[in-house]
């Protein structure tokens, strides 16, 4: 797990809910790289952030078993998963867009078959009350 986290401001946002987000995403980073590395060794979780234009962006990239576009294009529809019955609920990544959402801001996603996924949040310094 490489840490690399830049000089952030402190954003006003509910953090528990912020908190979900995160914790699903490191969740899916951990599967990801499981599933792909035998060997944990070779297995990379970075998470970094960054802070630019009144935005404050936190990504997390692994290098698991990345994503066919057919699945990267239904990943935050409710429901949807690819883990086997029992593990997955398909609901982490539908509700951590709701979350984001709310906060004004935006998640988006690149990934390759075999190499991993890059996951970016994006959120504004000061969230809009109006949407939340
Ligand atoms: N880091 C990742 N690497 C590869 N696939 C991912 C990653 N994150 C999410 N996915 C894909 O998106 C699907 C939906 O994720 P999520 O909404 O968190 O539900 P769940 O984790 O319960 O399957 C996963 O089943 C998986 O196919
Ligand atoms: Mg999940």
């Amino acid at each position: 797990l490489v840490l690399d986290y830049g000089n952030i401001p402190k954003i006003d946002c509910y953090s528990g809910k912020l908190n979900q987000v995160f914790m699903n995403l490191l969740d899916n980073a951990i599967h990801a790289v499981k599933e792909a590395h035998e060997d944990l060794e070779n297995a990379e979780i970075r998470v970094s952030t960054e802070y630019e234009n009144e935005h404050v962006s936190i990504t997390i990239s692994d290098n698991g078993v990345g994503m066919k576009e057919e699945v990267k294009e239904e990943i935050f529809l409710p429901f949807f998963t690819t883990k086997e019955v029992g593990r997955g609920t398909g609901l982490g990544l539908s509700i951590s867009y709701g979350i984001i959402e709310k906060h004004g801001g935006t998640i988006e996603v690149e990934s390759t078959l075999n190499k991993g996924t890059t996951f970016k949040v994006t959120l504004p310094e000061t969230i809009k009350k109006t949407t939340a």
